[in-house]
Formats: structure tokens, C-alpha cells, sequence
């Protein structure tokens, strides 16, 4: 796959040597996301940043990569802010704020939007969550994290269990990151939802084609004894007709500490895309678990940046020479990765 140039819309436009490339260029970012290197390499570049729904993550760790890399952000959140809450088409807000930028990022309720957005750029578009579809950098943080959590315990990606617990209907993180895995081989998923809130059955489907071991389940405490990641997920309330709805679902799934400690096996690694609902009804991750060593969600994160400055680089075609255009860091900065 070619990414010079190039949208990046659905996980599914990714090979496995790609995504080699992307994790490599996302390791050689470590040195300016740790603020020990300072690089220019995108100076005068800008990055429209346009985000539709709620987000502080993607959008943040989207602005701070480019800023990482020396460009200059550029954000329009929220619709009432944005000429599309007087009528204005995808198509002619694209025309406009691609004659603006170099790249944009864009998030957006609708399935399918940000591909017909793209359709109409003139510049490349990075899709950062298009209602229940896709997430794709969501999924790269997500592996580049699970692969380095497993390097530590010495297992890799192929052969992985994983289970993925809560919304997985309207979830787009588990989405991407379950087409993602069809690049791998023999991996064991535990799909844990409630039965209403099931993965969507193409998905399953084709990752059963892939050979892969999938089991569909809405118990918990069994899908999570014999794991190496359990990746836990919110539930989607804005995506439900009412909060009614999604309070019948809200609270179903619980992990803390006790639980983890009588079922998981030792060093079971935990992520969540974020945020996890910590009002006492939901409370899918408990803060008890803060503590724990295996929690991966703040490196998760962490990742994000790098993982994201790596498909910027890629895309605008300058990861060869990001080390050119750097410097020492001058301003103190050492509790950063304490
Ligand atoms: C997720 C999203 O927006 O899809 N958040 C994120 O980008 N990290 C998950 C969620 O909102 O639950």
C-alpha cells in the first residue's frame, strides 16, 4: 500500500508490510513525543483538524502529532461552529478546507462520511471515527500497543487471545481493530456483549474465513480467564435512540481489581479505547484497577501520538527526513515519562 498522498479511511485499506512501516516510523518518534528531540521537518504545513462528535484524545493527540512534527493546527469542532449548521454540503465544506490545509483529519456521526468527504478533498484525509464504522488509527494505537505489551511477555501477535467486551454494535474501535487482526493468523477473539449489542455478523464472518477462533458470548467472568488482552469498551450512548436504551446495557460488564485477580491469568494485559464511563451505573473499568501494572490505557494513549505523528510523516512523505530538521530540547522536561 501506498501512503504518500494517500486517505486513510478504513483499516482495511492496510497490508501487513504496511503496517510494519507505520509501527517502525511510529518507533522513531519516541525521542520528539518524550520532548528530548525538537524537528521542524513540517514547518509551514497545516493541519485541518475537523471534529463532528465529542473527542478529546484523537483530536488532541491528531493536533499535538502535527505540532510534534512542527506544523500548525487548525480546528473547526462541533457543527454549530461550522458553515454545515447553515445547509453547506460535505462536498463544499471538503473544496473549501482542503484549499486550507495539507491534511485533514475528520470526525464525523455518519457512516460513510468522511469517505464522501475525501471524495471531494484536494488534499489527504485521515479518518478519526465516522459514526459506528470505522476508527482506523484507533486500530493502528490499538495493535502498536498490544504488540509491545506482548514483546514483554514473550508472545507476539500471531496466536494472540484476545477478548473484546461491551458495545461491540456500535463500537468503532473493535470494528477496525477486529478487520485489522485478519492480517494475522490463529488468533483466538471472545466477543463478549450482550446478545443486542453483538459485532456485526460480516465481521464475524469473515474473521472465521480467516481460520481465526472466534467465540460469541455475553458472559463475562469465563471470557476472561484464559486471555492475553481483555479490551473493554463503553457503552455507545450516543449512538442509541434513547439514554433510556442505553441505560438496560450500562453496568453489564464490570472489570476490577477482585475480578481480575480471581480470573484473569497473572499479567493479562487491559485496554479500552477511552473514555470509560466512570459514573457508578457504568463503570466498566474501575479506578481499583489504577494501580495495576497491566493496565495499558494510558500507554495506550501514549501510543496514539507516535502511532499518528508515523502516519502524518508517511502520508506528506517525510519520514526519511524527520532527524534533518530536529534539535535538542532546550526547557525541562524530564517528569514527562516517569
Ligand atoms: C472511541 C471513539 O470515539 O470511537 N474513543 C476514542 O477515539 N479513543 C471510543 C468511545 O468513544 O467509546
Amino acid at each position: 500500500m501506498q501512503l504518500t498522498g494517500s486517505h486513510i479511511l478504513s483499516i482495511s485499506q492496510f497490508d501487513r508490510d504496511t503496517i510494519e512501516r507505520v509501527f517502525t516510523v511510529a518507533d522513531s518518534m519516541t525521542p520528539y513525543a518524550a520532548r528530548r528531540r525538537v524537528t521542524r521537518v513540517l514547518e509551514g504545513a497545516i493541519l485541518g483538524n475537523m471534529f463532528f462528535e465529542p473527542s478529546t484524545r484523537t483530536r488532541v493527540s491528531f493536533g499535538c502529532a502535527f505540532n510534534l512534527l512542527g506544523g500548525e493546527v487548525r480546528e473547526t469542532t462541533g457543527f454549530e461552529s461550522s458553515a454545515i449548521a447553515k445547509g453547506e454540503s460535505l462536498y463544499d465544506t471538503a473544496r473549501v478546507l482542503s484549499g486550507y490545509s495539507d491534511v485533514i483529519c475528520m470526525r464525523h456521526p455518519q457512516e460513510g462520511s468522511v469517505a464522501e468527504f475525501a471524495e471531494a478533498s484536494r488534499v489527504p484525509v485521515i479518518n478519526g471515527g465516522d459514526g459506528a464504522n470505522e476508527h482506523p488509527s484507533q486500530a493502528l494505537l490499538d495493535l502498536y500497543t498490544i504488540r509491545s505489551e506482548l514483546a514483554g511477555r514473550g508472545r507476539g501477535v500471531d496466536g494472540m487471545r484476545i477478548a473484546m467486551i461491551g458495545d461491540l454494535k456500535y463500537g468503532r474501535t473493535v470494528h477496525s481493530l477486529a478487520k485489522l487482526l485478519l492480517l494475522y493468523q490463529d488468533i483466538q477473539l471472545i466477543l463478549v456483549s450482550p446478545k443486542e449489542l453483538a459485532m456485526p455478523e460480516e465481521i464475524v464472518e469473515r474473521l472465521r474465513m480467516r481460520g481465526h477462533d472466534v467465540k460469541v458470548t455475553d458472559e463475562l467472568t469465563e471470557s476472561i480467564q484464559k486471555v492475553d488482552i481483555v479490551y473493554s469498551t463503553r457503552i455507545q450512548e450516543e449512538r442509541f435512540q434513547s439514554k433510556d436504551e442505553a441505560d438496560l446495557y450500562r453496568g453489564r460488564f464490570r472489570l476490577n481489581q477482585a475480578i481480575y485477580t480471581q480470573y484473569c491469568e497473572p499479567n493479562t494485559v487491559i485496554m479500552h479505547p477511552l473514555p470509560r464511563d466512570s459514573r457508578a451505573d457504568a463503570n466498566e473499568l474501575d479506578n481499583d484497577l489504577n494501580q495495576n501494572p497491566n493496565l495499558a490505557i494510558f500507554r495506550q494513549t501514549d501510543n496514539g501520538v507516535l502511532v499518528r505523528m508515523a502516519l502524518f510523516a508517511l502520508v506528506l512523505d517525510v519520514a526519511d527526513q524527520v532527524d534533518k530538521y530536529a534539535r535538542d530540547v532546550r526547557w525541562y522536561n524530564a517528569s514527562r515519562n516517569g
